[in-house]
């Protein structure tokens, strides 16, 4: 495994450089940036049902890291009579063809919930079944993601997982540590809250080892560079399925500035024009991180808005 410890601090991931002519490899999904999309278009032709969609995307505007809360498994095997087993059963092609279709856009980091820390609390079956999937899934999509240059990565406290479930999940990082490609972080075991603890944590011990830690002041930067994201941008979009406005506990730091999108879809319903459709939704979004639409970052030091700030702090001071 790439990091043996997911919660420490790790060192951005070397990346190989460009081959020439390496954009496009056919039956393969790669892509290059100056190529957006045109792995998704050989996928969708004219006539088919998403491509209206995949028109009206903008390529120069894509989210570079989409984060997804897969909720709903439960109440669809319900609607089905069914157990609720086969609703997470039902969840692994949504996430294969989510995977499929970021890596086609040219999305950077695709990071999806797949079992929070608080999910132990589940019937012993249900947990255990959740394991099978996911050995089933890096089993079966590991040649997939090898082929289409996907690296995988796992976030959360993974020392608590059953061995035989860790070792695999070690083994398909290792596998795909030096793939270029999108970057799928599964999210196991993983809870918001203690990723803050860990990294604190993790910035605790280091300050104890080098002897620094009468000194030590804790900023914004040195949570962000010891998160278990360290090495990825933050999530410029959320999404979650089944219609709960929750963020259950989910990348709580990294999402201050996301864009939230929810649909009442049902993970195992969730299909690739569901993701088209949160990306179009995205992209109508006025990003303003705090600050005024269209207006450069700071305050203004000179021009028409200094001048109208100034007098007016000077008009309060001599209220
Ligand atoms: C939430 O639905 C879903 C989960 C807790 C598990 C998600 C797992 C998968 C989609 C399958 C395996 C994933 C991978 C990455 C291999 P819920 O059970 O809480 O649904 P409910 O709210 O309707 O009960």
């Amino acid at each position: 495994m790439q990091n043996p410890h997911p919660y420490r601090r790790s060192s951005p991931q070397p990346h190989r450089p460009a081959l020439p002519g390496d954009f496009l490899i056919p039956g393969t999904l790669l892509y290059h940036k100056e190529l957006f999309m045109k792995a998704l278009l050989e996928a969708v032709q004219p006539g088919d049902k998403d491509w209206n969609l995949v028109q009206a995307i903008d390529p120069t505007r894509l989210p570079a890291h989409i984060a997804v809360i897969m909720d709903g498994n439960g109440r669809w095997a319900d609607r089905r009579r069914l157990p609720r087993v086969a609703g997470h059963k039902a969840g692994i092609g949504p996430v294969r063809s989510t995977v499929e279709t970021c890596a086609r856009l040219g999305v950077k980091v695709l990071t999806l919930y797949a079992f929070s820390v608080e999910n132990w609390k589940r019937p012993r079956a249900e947990v255990e079944t959740l394991w099978r999937l996911l050995r089933y899934y890096l089993k079966h999509e590991l040649p997939d993601l090898q082929r289409n240059d996907i690296r995988l990565q796992a976030i959360g406290r993974l020392d608590a997982l059953p061995p035989q479930v860790r070792r695999e999940l070690e083994s398909g990082v290792e596998a795909t540590s030096s793939n270029r490609g999108l970057l799928v972080n599964l999210a196991i075991n993983y809870g918001g809250r203690a990723e803050i603890v860990d990294a604190v944590n993790a910035v605790l011990d280091m300050a104890r080892l080098d002897g620094s830690i009468a000194s030590l002041r804790i900023d914004e930067d040195l949570i962000a560079t010891n998160l278990y994201t360290a090495t990825s941008p933050d999530p410029d979009l959320l999404i979650r399925t089944s219609g709960e406005m929750r963020i259950s506990n989910f990348l709580l730091w990294q999402i201050a500035y996301a864009e939230l999108y929810v649909t009442e879809t049902l993970w195992p319903d969730f299909t690739r024009a569901d993701l088209l459709q949160a990306v179009l939704e995205y992209q109508k979004r006025d990003r303003r991180y705090g600050g005024l639409s269209g207006a450069p970052a700071g305050r203004p030091t000179s021009g028409a808005g200094a001048a109208s700030d100034d007098s007016l702090i000077a008009a309060l001071r001599s209220s």
